[in-house]
């Protein structure tokens, strides 16, 4: 395989290596997703979990990620293929492949209905329109059997096609203008949501943590989504790491994409919770809690019509820098290991996860009855991806880095662009030799009913 190492696509600059995994981290996860666990586990104390588990895991991890893939220089199989040789390691690799063609299926089709939204606000036809009327629109649409369909392939499309060109052509160039626009719209969400009359509520409810509200299953969703949000545990980050140049300061790199990301999501809720109690729309109604609620803050904005078209376009594009990374995962893992040509991989791989997409839409409403343990087929993939596949990658990950490749290693892969002190280092030994295991396993074992930790407590 060494001979395809000249071929390899690198990322030419700092900033391209920022917005192309910035772009990763950032997407759908923090603007729809993210707004709509926080409604469904409670608020305030579900989010500061989340922010614990992205320190103390979720950044180590990234940084873990990044090493693995700039070190090989391969794909997320054939990294550990390479720097664990005749090992097991390399299965965490098979994992994430599989985790790639589950998330994606789900994904294409929720970036799907923000392209619909487009069209929506393009037509202004947000305009005069109670909360209850935007909320049975919603439903109607996603419920059709052919409208979401068409824009998820027509999204599946325009994924395949920028990853058919190559990794840097497409990416650097749109993120380095769209993904700072983006920010400046949600801060301009957030001023207008909480001048809302009675959003008070809505930020009590997203930073007044009442623990008595936090179940297993709502931690277990905050560690999946710390992973889902920032891309981890499935080797997207090993995949982008491997087109990272060695001058590369990778430390830098993970902070500032871990705190982009993260400020990002918190954004996205400060311009979501306000509002929804402002409209007296349920916290916890559930994926559609975004797609519900913005339309309702935007009829109320003075430009809010041009505002809600930019939203709509910005927010497919935060979705397409997403799934391109996803995408580019099994790509690269098809090539680079089953020696196929990049533009059969990326067509192979992007029909059949949009196949597996028509059936996550079609779960929403034709096959709404069908469901396996209470969840239709568009949850079970989201719940099973991000609250166990990515967890379980990142809990291997830390295992790897932490008792296989090891501190000399690290210490020299992360001396090539920058220095890192001898103190900083212990602690990111720490966290990835103990504290993000054995974390990962509590949350993985408690959340999936397997153990309880108030077995461990003191009884009552
Ligand atoms: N992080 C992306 C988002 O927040 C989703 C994603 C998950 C991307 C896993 C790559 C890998 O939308």
């Amino acid at each position: 395989m060494s001979g395809k190492q000249s071929k390899r696509d690198s990322f030419s600059s700092k900033f391209g290596v920022i917005a192309a995994a910035a772009g990763s981290a950032v997407g759908l996860g923090n603007i729809w997703k993210f707004p709509y666990i926080t409604g469904v586990y409670g608020g305030g104390a579900f989010l500061f979990v989340y922010l614990g588990f992205i320190l103390a895991i979720g950044l180590p991890i990234m940084l873990s990620e990044l090493i693995i893939g700039r070190k090989s220089k391969r794909n997320a199989f054939g990294a550990f293929k390479k720097l664990a040789p005749k090992s097991v390691w390399k299965y965490i690799g098979i994992l994430g492949v599989a985790a790639a063609f589950m998330i994606l299926s789900f994904y294409g089709v929720i970036a799907g209905w923000s392209i619909e939204y487009i069209f929506m606000a393009v037509v202004d036809g947000f305009k005069d329109t109670s909360p209850g009327e935007i909320s049975t629109t919603f439903t109607a649409f996603i419920e059709s059997p052919v409208k979401p369909v068409a824009f998820q392939l027509l999204f599946m499309l325009l994924t395949g096609a920028i990853v058919i060109v190559g990794i840097r052509k497409g990416i650097e160039k749109y993120t380095k203008i769209l993904m700072p626009l983006l920010v400046v719209i949600i801060i301009i969400l957030d001023i207008k949501a909480i001048s809302l009359k009675g959003s008070e509520a809505g930020l009590k409810f997203l930073f007044h943590p009442d623990f008595s509200k936090l179940t297993g299953e709502g931690i277990l969703s905050a560690l999946g989504h710390a992973f889902f949000s920032l891309s981890l545990g499935m080797g997207t980050l090993i995949t982008y790491g491997s087109y990272i140049r060695n001058d590369n300061n990778l430390l830098n790199t993970a902070i500032q994409v871990t705190v982009a990301d993260t400020i990002i999501a918190v954004l996205a809720g400060i311009a979501i919770f306000p509002a929804v109690f402002a409209f007296g729309i349920e916290p916890n109604s559930g994926p559609g809690l975004v797609f519900i609620t913005l339309p309702n803050v935007f009829q109320q904005m003075p430009g809010g019509h041009i505002f809600s078209v930019l939203f709509f376009v910005l927010l497919t594009v935060a979705a397409l820098t997403s799934a391109i990374s996803i995408l580019e995962v099994v790509v690269a893992y098809f090539t680079e290991e089953l020696n196929m040509k990049r533009k059969w991989a990326t067509v192979f791989a992007t029909i059949f996860i949009s196949f597996l997409g028509i059936i996550c839409s079609l779960s929403m409403g034709v096959f709404k009855n069908h469901s396996f343990y209470n969840l239709n087929f568009f949850d079970l993939l989201d719940w099973v991806s991000a609250n166990i596949l990515l967890p379980l990658g990142g809990l291997l990950i830390s295992l790897f880095m932490g008792w296989y490749f090891g501190r000399k290693k690290i210490r020299k892969e992360l001396e090539k662009g920058g220095h890192i002190g001898s103190a900083l280092l212990s602690i990111f030994m720490f966290l990835v030799r103990f504290i993000a295991p054995v974390a990962i396993a509590m949350v993985l074992l408690h959340g999936t009913g397997l153990l309880d930790l108030k077995w461990f407590m003191p009884a009552k």
